[in-house]
């Protein structure tokens, strides 16, 4: 009887062995693509991406990005970037590529829709004389530096269109580290990092500002 015990693991032990390696295949071949998000699933996890995203997508921290009213093609694509750890700037790598990592397409398009469904944000004023300096590069963009109107694409009122994403109303900060993190690449982007790299400091701060407002 003593020495059953171990037989009769060791029996058990290589019954289960097929059993875990048909689940472990199982995990590896599965598509999380393409599993199914009920409205219950999607609700969860919006759950989960309030802690800092914020109640409806308001978030009231800098560091985190505003989500209410953003375009839903846009947030598709940032969260399959954050999935595919291609959009890798420092706070893309730090909070967001774990949260992506287990998304599935329709649960993506089940949080994009509800996100582009909220109403945004109205912005908050900031200084008059760095406004006007950022509507000004909004809208005429920098000639000398061919730096094109940032409306021709994000939109008259910074709405957005598709996948190029809404800016009106963002926190300024954020906006502010985007455009240092396409100038440098962090963030790669071709055409954002040929509108950042001329901006001054100075500039990115006015911009900022402008959008913030808006
Ligand atoms: C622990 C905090 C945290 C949680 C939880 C979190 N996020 Fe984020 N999220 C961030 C930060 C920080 C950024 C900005 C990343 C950067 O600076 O590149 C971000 C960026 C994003 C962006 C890009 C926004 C833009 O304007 O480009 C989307 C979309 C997003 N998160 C969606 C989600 C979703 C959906 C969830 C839940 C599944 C979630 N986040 C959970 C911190 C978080
Ligand atoms: C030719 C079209 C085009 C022009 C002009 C343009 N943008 Fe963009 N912008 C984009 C696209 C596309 C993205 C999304 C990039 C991505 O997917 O990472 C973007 C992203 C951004 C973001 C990131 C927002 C977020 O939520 O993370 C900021 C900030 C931004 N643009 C500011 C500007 C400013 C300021 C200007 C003018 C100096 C400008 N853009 C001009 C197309 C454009």
């Amino acid at each position: 009887m003593i020495i059953a015990i171990p037989l009769l693991r060791n029996a058990l032990a290589i019954a289960t062995l097929p059993l875990l390696l048909t689940a472990c295949e199982t995990e590896k071949t599965a598509d999380p693509t393409q599993a199914p998000a009920t409205p219950a699933q999607v609700e969860g996890t919006i759950h989960v991406c309030s802690s800092c995203h914020g109640l409806e997508g308001k978030s009231i921290s800098p560091t985190f990005p505003r989500l209410a009213g953003q375009q839903e093609a846009y947030i598709e694509v940032q969260l399959k970037a954050f999935r595919d750890k291609t959009r890798a700037d420092p706070h893309a790598h730090t909070y967001m590529w774990g949260m992506a990592a287990h998304l599935s397409d329709p649960m993506i398009a089940g949080i994009a829709a509800y996100y582009s469904a909220q109403s945004p944000v109205a912005g908050a004023p900031g200084d008059p004389v760095e406004m006007a300096a950022g509507q000004k590069i909004f809208v005429e963009g920098l000639p000398t530096r061919d730096v094109p109107a940032c409306n021709a694409c994000h939109g008259e009122h910074a709405e957005g269109m598709e996948t190029i994403p809404r800016l009106a109303g963002q926190h300024r900060e954020y906006l502010a580290a985007q455009l240092v993190n396409f100038a440098s690449n962090a963030r790669a982007n071709e055409v954002m990092h040929a509108n950042s790299t001329p901006l001054t400091p100075a500039e990115i701060r006015q911009i900022s500002a402008y959008l913030a407002a808006q």
